[in-house]
């Protein structure tokens, strides 16, 4: 028996309410703020991480789906959605249109981890990215969207954690001051945290070894030596949210796990539970554009996982509106019946009533018994008599009474119920 692959899960029906209830609340909130769908291909060429992700990040070191094609092409399924999205930017010209760009996206994405609660190889991510302009009312906004999102799905107990991690100008400033204070501590540091002091310091800071984040806790904060553009910008987005009542906990911890971001860095965690409980993440990445070929572009962006939304709405026992199924099912007895019954279904269905016809010849005993497997509002009977006469028994699954009507009459008669 095959099973579906390590790290990753079949959705089943019974799980797709809470799935299209996300996704339904998460387009309308983008369309209210003017945010347009971009879908992507689910691969892209492998180059396209390295240079946006960082070579040297976890994601793009070990966790990448990479293989090469049969063309021997070598491409990865995509590990997140920001580099796709500014590659598509580029490659049809949407700098040439009214900017900033807001676009919004539902991929899956590919990350070999290992597995556990909440964490999967393959998961699928809701995101938005705003792409030409540096305002930190742009930040806000994007900021705002992320809140509002959990907000309107009934989710509490969340906080907003805020950071900024300066430009390529006052970036390397903050970097030496970090290396100096890690150095000095290098010996108590775990061996990734040994490796990270070389190749990605900023990283050293989100290190999940109770031991490291003791030094992390005391190591000089980024916001501390940001350059004049990018404090006035971190304080003006602060403000923003504050005029905006959006409540945040700075936190000089946070520097993410893509080498893309600048200034503003920001996660939406629950309040109980650790790094890996993470709902959303995001930040600037004003520099990625130019990176992979295009003229300075700022832009920010984030995204959602959606499991660990659906994780948490069943943790806080919030329910989901059922989705629509048919409330008529279509019994017959007879060959000719059912033949007479497979015509009326077409009609009904055309005229848009939801209605399932019974398959086998069974019994009008078991017919009912699967018709209140399927909780229809109502069962339309069609016998020998009924068909002589061009008319069938609507039965009320509810009190059990049942009326002969006209097969005319029904398109009318089940337009409200029947719709689904
Ligand atoms: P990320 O933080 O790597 O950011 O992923 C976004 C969200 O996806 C996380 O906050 C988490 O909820 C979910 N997630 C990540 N990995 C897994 C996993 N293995 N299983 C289940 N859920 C997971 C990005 O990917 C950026 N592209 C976000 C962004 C958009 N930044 C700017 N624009």
């Amino acid at each position: 028996m095959y099973k579906a692959p390590r790290g990753t899960a079949d959705i089943l029906p019974q799980e797709q309410p809470y799935w299209r209830y996300v996704e339904q609340r998460a387009v309308e909130l983008c369309q209210r703020y003017g945010y347009e769908r971009i879908d992507v291909p689910a691969f892209e060429d492998a180059g396209l991480f390295d240079r946006s992700i960082g070579a040297e990040t976890d994601i793009v070191e070990k966790e990448t789906y990479t293989f090469e094609d049969k063309g021997g092409k070598k491409i990865t399924l995509l590990p997140e959605g920001t580099a796709s999205i500014c590659r598509a930017y580029l490659e049809h010209g949407l700098h040439n249109q009214p900017q900033p760009v807001r676009l919004y996206y539902s991929i899956s994405i590919f990350r070999y981890e290992r597995p556990q609660s909440g964490r999967y190889r393959q998961h699928r991510q809701f995101g938005c990215e705003a792409i030409g302009d540096g305002d930190p009312s742009l930040d806000a906004e994007v900021i705002d969207m992320a809140w509002r999102l959990f907000r309107s799905l009934g989710l509490e107990r969340f906080t907003l954690s805020l950071n900024s991690i300066g430009c390529k100008e006052c970036r390397p400033t903050y970097l030496k001051v970090l290396k100096k204070y890690y150095a000095a501590r290098a010996e108590g540091l775990c061996a990734d945290c040994q490796s990270r002091l070389v190749r990605n310091p900023l990283r050293l800071l989100d290190c999940k070894q109770p031991s490291c984040q003791q030094v992390a806790a005391a190591a000089p904060r980024s916001a501390d030596y940001l350059c004049k553009q990018c404090g006035e910008h971190f304080n003006q987005l602060q403000r923003y949210l504050d005029l905006m009542g959006i409540p945040f906990t700075a936190n000089h911890c946070l520097v993410r796990g893509l080498d893309y971001y600048t200034r503003t860095v920001f996660e939406i965690q629950p309040e109980t539970g650790g790094s890996q409980s993470t709902i959303c993440g995001g930040g600037r990445y004003d520099d990625l554009i130019e990176e992979l070929g295009g003229k300075p572009t700022p832009a920010i962006g984030f995204a959602v996982g959606m499991e660990r939304i659906i994780l948490n709405l069943k943790k806080q026992k919030l329910s989901v509106p059922a989705l629509p199924r048919p409330q008529v099912f279509l019994a017959h007895i007879g060959r000719e019946a059912k033949e007479e019954a497979l015509k009326l279904a077409s009609v009904l269905r055309q005229a848009g009533t939801g209605l399932v016809v019974a398959i086998a010849d069974r019994s009008l005993k078991a017919q009912l018994r699967q018709a209140n497997a399927l909780g229809v509002r109502y069962t339309l009977i069609i016998g020998e008599e009924e068909l002589k006469a061009g008319t069938v028994v609507l039965r009320d699954m509810i009190d059990a009474r049942q009326e002969t009507v006209s097969e005319a009459d029904l398109p009318g008669l089940l337009a409200g119920p029947g719709g689904v």
